[in-house]
């Protein structure tokens, strides 16, 4: 709608994971280091955190794109909504390593089925990654049993698989009363929220990703979307997505200090009256 105004190619705060406005902050950098180091080593398991809108499903879908690129290394499963049942779970890891699985399957085949392909991946010098987003969804301390028992099929000194495990920071929390499990994640990381500097940083960024030519908002009016979101991307792009479109209403040059307050206040004011229906 605004695109013509401020001469954009697209729209730059849309909330879709898309990893091509990836903004290369130090710690969305150190997250997808860590992860990638965890892979790359064949590390057992692996955990990112942070909070809604912090920026972890666009790392996993960074993660993917790298090792789809890789396939002749890498095998990779992507798991969204994991608040299914533990056999539903390993069905779907199974059946995303391409095997196809009869509906009624026991567990026992299950596991059987899964050793397999595993075991078919690692003669083929492939090294299967699984991912689990929004994993703090899990609800059942089961279904996080049996992924910690993925990670005991072993062969020689080696893991059949990596486990990278992305959610909100409950998930930190679960983690800390499975201590079994806990102990089997080498790597952790804490994705925590941009601070002013980066947050001016990823406004500009996304702006530039999108076609602009000039900075789009001034100094004063990103300082203050920064302590209006508290630096979580989702936050940042939902106040500067609506003061764009209001800046080209008012047909300002730039988002100045008066929008960005004024946005601010409205989409504060909208949460509020939205958690009392
Ligand atoms: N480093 C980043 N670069 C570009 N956009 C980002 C970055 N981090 C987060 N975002 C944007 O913020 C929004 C929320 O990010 P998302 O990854 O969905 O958060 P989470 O999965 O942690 O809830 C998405 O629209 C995403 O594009
Ligand atoms: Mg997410």
């Amino acid at each position: 709608m605004y695109e013509g105004y401020w001469k954009l190619k697209e729209k730059p705060f849309e909330n879709v994971a898309d990893s091509h406005f990836l903004y290369h902050s130090k710690k969305h950098d150190e997250a997808l280091m860590r992860m990638l180091y965890a892979v790359e080593e064949k590390k057992g398991a692996a955990m990112l955190t942070g909070e809604y809108g912090s920026g972890k499903t666009v790392l996993v879908k960074e993660i993917m794109n790298r090792l789809e690129k890789q396939v002749d290394n890498y095998r990779t499963v992507l798991i969204i909504n994991p608040a299914i049942p533990q056999l539903e779970l390993l069905g779907e890891i199974i059946y995303q390593l391409g095997r196809s699985i009869p509906v009624e399957m026991k567990k026992a085949e299950l596991l059987r089925s899964l050793n397999d392909v595993l075991h078919k991946n690692i003669e083929e010098d492939r090294h299967v990654v699984v991912i689990i987003d929004e994993a703090q969804a899990i609800g059942k301390e089961e279904v996080f049993e049996e992924l910690r028992l993925l990670l005991n099929l072993q062969m020689g000194e080696g893991f059949l698989l990596t486990l990278l495990l992305a959610g909100q920071p409950e998930l930190g929390e679960k983690m800390k009363r499975l201590r079994q499990f806990e102990q089997r994640l080498s790597i952790k990381y804490h994705l925590s929220a941009l601070n002013q500097e980066e947050t001016k940083g990823y406004i500009h960024h996304r702006c530039k990703v999108a076609g602009a030519g000039r900075e789009l908002f001034t100094d004063v009016a990103c300082n203050l979307i920064y302590t209006g979101s508290g630096g979580i991307p989702r936050e940042i792009n939902n106040i500067c997505d609506i003061s764009l479109l209001l800046g080209a209403g008012r047909k300002v040059t730039q988002i100045n200090e008066e929008i960005a307050k004024e946005m601010i206040e409205e989409l504060k004011g909208s949460k509020l009256s939205g958690a009392q229906e």
